[in-house]
């Protein structure tokens, strides 16, 4: 069976996790346990998620001419992901992602360097590598400039669209025209749509949201599972997967991963968003981002 082909069109980050007791007050000095430097970054995260479960992968996106940048683009050829279109950016930083680890949560800080020189004329460029793929998944760690026509173009060639709008921005018409899954948490539907989502309110943001223009709205909830809606259908719903948490960093990225991956093979939208949750459950059981993306093996031993 031939793979389904994947590109992901985002940002790549060095992530700087450092591992501590609590949380430092403000004005605070700590002295944490631990510190580890693990390839992440939306993009990448996601790219590896997609590549692990077996999708032909191809990313695209930007990194500085730094020993990160170099890092990650060979972390991501070692599974198997496709770097030809990743730039490496003269003078400019890879960008960092300073992540704290404690109380079982985390806190993140994102300085986008080169990501933000992913501009829209590098993908305007390589709309014949968009028009090989199956499916393209685009977040908003690079301009919206950038994302905007990212989607655009992949509409044009008639590709299914999955946009993660994190972190969240309000977006154009035009955007959200050319999408087919928006996939966002209940703070990011919030954001994009001026309605408080928490509590029963989630269908109502969501109808919002598909008002708006994509085809299909996958709203992530945690410990609670996912919602999904379409037009003319009613909302539907499945529960997470109970596991032991050890780290929730891209466990967003592995759901969106999960989500292309099972679209791209056919599945329909009930299984993809159950075969989705069960990614994002696998990643959280391990330390890092792109380190704790669960294989397809992981997956079939994991009842
Ligand atoms: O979604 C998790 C990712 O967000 C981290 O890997 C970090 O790089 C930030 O971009």
């Amino acid at each position: 069976m031939n793979k389904p082909r994947i590109v992901v069109i985002g940002s790549l980050n060095m992530d700087i996790v450092v591992e501590t007791s609590r949380f430092p007050r403000v004005g605070e000095t700590l002295t944490g346990e631990h510190v580890h430097f693990i390839p992440g970054g939306k993009g990448a995260n996601q790219a590896v998620a997609a590549a692990r479960l077996g999708a032909q992968t191809t990313m695209i996106g930007s990194v500085g001419d730094d020993m990160f940048g170099q890092s990650l683009i060979q972390s991501l050829q070692k599974d198997g992901i496709s770097t030809d279109h990743v730039k490496r950016i003269t003078g400019t930083p890879t960008g960092i992602a300073s992540i704290m680890l404690a109380e079982s949560d985390n806190q993140i800080v994102v300085i986008p360097g080169a990501n933000a020189s992913c501009l829209p004329e590098h993908i305007q460029a390589l709309e014949q590598i968009i028009n090989e793929q199956d499916v393209v998944l685009v977040q908003l760690e690079i301009p919206l400039e950038t994302a905007t026509a990212a989607c655009e173009i992949a509409k044009k060639l008639g590709k299914m669209v999955i946009l993660n709008p994190a972190p969240a921005r309000k977006l154009s018409a035009s955007l959200l025209n050319s999408v087919d899954y928006i996939t966002p948490n209940r703070l990011e539907l919030a954001t994009l749509t001026g309605i408080d989502a928490s509590g029963d309110n989630l269908q109502t943001a969501m109808e919002a949201l598909l008002g708006m223009g994509p085809r299909c709205v996958v709203t992530t909830l945690g410990e609670e599972g996912s919602a999904f809606l379409r037009k003319d259908d009613t909302l539907g719903k499945v529960p997470a997967y109970r596991v032991a948490v050890v780290d929730t960093t891209g466990a967003g990225d592995a759901y969106n991963g999960g989500l292309a991956y099972s679209l791209a093979l056919g599945s329909g939208l009930t299984e993809a968003v159950a075969f989705a949750c069960k990614v994002s459950a696998l990643s959280v059981m391990k330390l890092g981002a792109q380190a704790g993306m669960p294989t397809k093996q992981d997956l079939e031993a994991f009842s």
